[in-house]
């Protein structure tokens, strides 16, 4: 058990199971874009880890590119999510692999997924590491997925609490605190 903040959380994937699973997504990816130089997005924050490991891993040729997005504000789970970090390069008639961390509800790579369409991209694929299913409220379409989990809250690999927990090469859930606990 580790405490981030003012919450507890306990382990629930360790380092090894995380890099099998990265590896087994990486080996679909190496198929379908064998011989292929396509652009990788990787959304930051929480994506660093898993692209870092992830593209050490491909035997093909991506340019690697970074982008962020807010997050978006209040009860909207359709609003619009503002670009804060673009990609610069030209995208134009480019197969796009965006990297993503964890798709919750969906809505942020619902509304990220068509402002890269509209750059002229000519493909564009969505690689997650982590998809909640029953959280999904949108129609999106995950491409690639290395690991489905349950409804609740978790930090570690990339993914945080309030800023904190980012750095844990193993993924912790929220547990509840225990009586004997602050
Ligand atoms: P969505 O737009 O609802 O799909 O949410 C996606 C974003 O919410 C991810 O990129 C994460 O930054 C964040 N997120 C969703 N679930 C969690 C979680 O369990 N822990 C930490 N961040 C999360």
């Amino acid at each position: 058990m580790i405490k981030i903040l003012d919450r507890y959380f306990e382990l629930s994937y360790s380092h090894e199971v995380i890099q099998e699973k990265v590896k087994e997504v990486a080996a679909r990816l190496n198929k379908d874009y064998e011989g292929m130089n396509p652009v990788m997005v990787c959304i930051l924050n929480g994506a660093f880890m898993f692209a870092s490991d992830l593209v050490r891993e491909l035997t093909f040729q991506p340019e690697i590119l970074f982008a962020k997005f807010s997050s978006y504000e209040g009860m909207s789970t359709t609003g619009h999510v503002r670009e804060l970090i673009g990609v610069n390069a030209n995208i134009q008639a480019r197969d796009v692999i965006i990297v993503e961390d964890i798709v919750d509800t969906g809505t942020t790579m619902y509304n990220v997924l068509p402002q890269f369409l509209n750059k002229g991209a000519k493909s564009v694929k969505i690689c997650t590491f982590l998809q909640k299913p029953e959280c999904l409220t949108v129609p999106l379409k995950v491409d690639y997925c290395a690991m489905e989990i349950p409804n609740a809250f978790i930090v570690g690999y990339g993914l945080d609490y309030n800023g904190m927990g980012r750095n844990y090469r193993d993924i912790y859930t929220v547990v509840e605190k225990a009586e004997n606990q602050e």
